[in-house]
C-alpha cells in the first residue's frame, strides 16, 4: 500500500490511525470488499465488482453510505496520488495497480452482535491501492501446489457467495496449506464436492472441456469465473460448469485458479499428488495470456474514449 489511502471520502495519510476498537469489522469482521485490478487508470470489471459489493452489502444489510459517482471518483483520485494511474510517475508506463475496497458496518460501543441503534451507524468505506505484483515467475513456472482444507463449505449457506471480510475460514485454509508447505488450498463441500481455493475459482481442463464448480459447490461467483466462462469458446475450449470430486481433478490434463488480481494461474499439485503433467499445461499460460491482453485492450480502449 501507498501513502495515502481514501477514507469516507477523502483521501488521507496511509499511516493512520483510521479507525477506532469499536468499530464491527475490527471486533467482528462484520464487512463486506471487493479486490480489482486497475490499468491506466481503468478499474478492469468495475461494474462486476460494484454489482457484487451492493450484492454482498444487501445480503448484510449494510447500508453503503457513498454513491457509486463518489466510489469511482474516490478510486481515480487515490490511483492518481499514487502515481498508479497510467501517469508513468511509478516507474512504469501504464499504471497498474490492485485496489481494495472495504466496507464495515462501522463502529458502535455497545457490546453485542445486533446492539440496539446498530441500524443507525455510519458505515466505515476505506479504497487502498497497491502497485500490481503479478505472481512469481517461480508460481508460473511451476505452478501451484494445493492442498485440501479440513475446512468445509456449506453449499446450503446464505453467505457462501458473499464478499464477507469475516476470513476466518480462508486465514485457516491458508494456515493449513502454510504449514504443509503449499501454496494454497482447496475447499471441499459438505457434500464432497470441489469447492474453489482461498482467493480464487477453480478449473479443469480435459481435452476440451474447460470445468469450473458451479454456484451450488458455495463458490463466490469470480469475476474472473465469469470471464472465462464468456471467453472460453473464442479461445478454443467448451466451458461448463460441473460438479467436480478430487478423482476428477487428478484425472484432469491440467488445472487452474483464477481471480481479479493474481489473473490465471496454473494448479499443477493436489493433495501431495500431480495434477495432468505436474507442470504448467498449454491452456494455462494460453488463458492467462489471453486475459492479460484482454485487460490492456480494454483499459487502453477506455482511454481512449
Ligand atoms: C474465495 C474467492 N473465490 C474466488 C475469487 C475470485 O474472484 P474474482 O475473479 O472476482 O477476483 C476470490 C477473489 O478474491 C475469492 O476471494
Amino acid at each position: 500500500m501507498g501513502a495515502s489511502i481514501w477514507l469516507d471520502g477523502r483521501l488521507v495519510d496511509a499511516a493512520g490511525p483510521h479507525l477506532g476498537v469499536t468499530d464491527r469489522g475490527f471486533q467482528l469482521g462484520d464487512g463486506i470488499f471487493e479486490t480489482a485490478r486497475a490499468r491506466r487508470g481503468v478499474v478492469i470489471e468495475l461494474d462486476e465488482h460494484l454489482r457484487r459489493l451492493h450484492e454482498s452489502a444487501d445480503a448484510l444489510a449494510i447500508h453503503l453510505p457513498v454513491g457509486e459517482p463518489d466510489l469511482v471518483d474516490g478510486i481515480r483520485s487515490l490511483l492518481a496520488a499514487e502515481g498508479l494511474d497510467g501517469s508513468g510517475r511509478d516507474g512504469g508506463t501504464v499504471g497498474d495497480a490492485a485496489l481494495r475496497i472495504t466496507v464495515s458496518r462501522g463502529a458502535i460501543a455497545q457490546r453485542g452482535l445486533l446492539p440496539p441503534g446498530v441500524e443507525t451507524i455510519e458505515p466505515t468505506v476505506v479504497i487502498q491501492a497497491w502497485p500490481y505484483a503479478a505472481p512469481t515467475a517461480v508460481i508460473l513456472e511451476r505452478g501451484l501446489r494445493a492442498i485440501p482444507s479440513a475446512v468445509r463449505r456449506d453449499p446450503l449457506s446464505p453467505l457462501a457467495g458473499i464478499k464477507s471480510t469475516s476470513r476466518a475460514d480462508y486465514v485457516y485454509a491458508k494456515l493449513e496449506a502454510a504449514r504443509a508447505g503449499a501454496d494454497d488450498a482447496l475447499f471441499l463441500t459438505t457434500t464432497g464436492e470441489l469447492s474453489e481455493a482461498t482467493s480464487a475459482n477453480l478449473w479443469m481442463v480435459t481435452g476440451r472441456r474447460l470445468a469450473t464448480p458451479p454456484p451450488s459447490a458455495a463458490v463466490l461467483v469470480g469475476t474472473t469465473r465469469t470471464w472465462l466462462l464468456g471467453h472460453a469458446a473464442a479461445l478454443g475450449l467448451e466451458p461448463v460448469e460441473a460438479d467436480v470430486r478430487p478423482g476428477d481433478l487428478l484425472a484432469a490434463d491440467e488445472a487452474m485458479l483464477s481471480s481479479s488480481v493474481a489473473g490465471i494461474v496454473p494448479l499443477t499439485g493436489y493433495d501431495g499428488r500431480s495434477v495432468g503433467a505436474g507442470r504448467p499445461g498449454p491452456w494455462a499460460t494460453k488463458l492467462r495470456e489471453a486475459r492479460e491482453d484482454w485487460i490492456d485492450a480494454v483499459s487502453r480502449s477506455a482511454v481512449a474514449s
